[in-house]
C-alpha cells in the first residue's frame, strides 16, 4: 500500500470506548468516558488527562469499574465524555444506572453488557508526558450479559457490539463492530 507521511498530533487507530464508574471521596457515584486502555491477563492500563475529575478521585478511592457500552449508549458516552465530574454527578443527568458492585467499592453501570471490577495499584506520571496520568489496576471480577455467553458460559465474540474511537487530533469518529462468522 502506498502511504503518505502525516504529521498528526495523535493517531487513535480504533480503541474501544469504555465508561469508568466510581464512588468519589464523598461516596457519590460518577462516571467518565475513556478510550485509552489495554488489558493483559489480570492487569489493565488506563490513560487519563491528569486534570480530570475521575482520575483525581480514583487515585484516592482506588476502586473503579470498567463498563463496556454498546452502540445504543452513544448519547451517554458523549455526555460523560464532555461534562466533568467537577461540574456534576453525571449519573444524575445521563440515562445510566449505578448499582453497587459485588466485589469492589464502585458502581457497575446496569445498561452496559460488560463490567470489569478493578483496584488501582500504580500511578505513573513522567515529565516527558506532561498532562498524562497512566494507571495500572488489578482485575478483581468480570461480568458479561447472559445473551453474550454460549451454553458453556464462554464469551461469544460475534455478540459484541463495541464502539471504536478513531481520530487524528482533528478528524475523529466512531466505528462499529460488524458481525462476522469466523
Ligand atoms: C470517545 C471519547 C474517548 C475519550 N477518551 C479519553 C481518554 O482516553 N482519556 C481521557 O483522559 N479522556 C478521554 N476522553 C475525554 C473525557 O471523557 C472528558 O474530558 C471528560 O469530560 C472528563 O471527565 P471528568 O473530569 O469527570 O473525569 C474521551 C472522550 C470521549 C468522548
Amino acid at each position: 500500500m502506498e502511504k503518505s507521511k502525516v504529521d498528526y498530533e495523535k493517531m487513535y487507530y480504533g480503541f474501544p470506548v469504555i465508561l469508568i464508574s466510581f464512588y468519589d471521596k464523598n461516596g457519590v457515584p460518577n462516571v467518565t468516558t475513556l478510550s485509552s486502555s489495554y488489558s493483559l491477563k489480570d492487569m489493565v492500563v488506563l490513560g487519563f488527562n491528569t486534570k480530570g475529575y475521575a482520575i483525581n478521585e480514583i487515585i484516592h478511592v482506588k476502586d473503579f469499574v470498567i463498563n463496556v457500552p454498546d452502540r445504543s449508549l452513544v448519547q451517554e458516552i458523549n455526555f460523560c465524555g464532555s461534562k466533568s465530574g467537577f461540574e456534576c454527578s453525571k449519573f444524575d443527568e445521563a440515562n445510566l444506572t449505578p448499582v453497587k458492585s459485588p466485589l469492589v467499592n464502585a458502581p457497575v453501570i446496569q445498561e452496559c453488557p460488560i463490567a470489569i471490577e478493578c483496584t488501582l495499584t500504580d500511578v505513573i506520571e513522567r515529565d516527558q508526558y506532561q498532562g498524562i496520568t497512566n494507571v495500572l489496576a488489578a482485575v478483581k471480577g468480570r461480568y458479561v450479559a447472559k445473551e453474550y455467553l454460549d451454553h458453556e458460559g464462554r464469551l461469544q465474540p460475534s455478540m459484541l457490539n463495541n464502539i471504536l474511537y478513531v481520530g487524528d487530533g482533528v478528524n475523529r469518529g466512531y466505528r462499529y463492530m460488524e458481525e462476522c462468522n469466523n
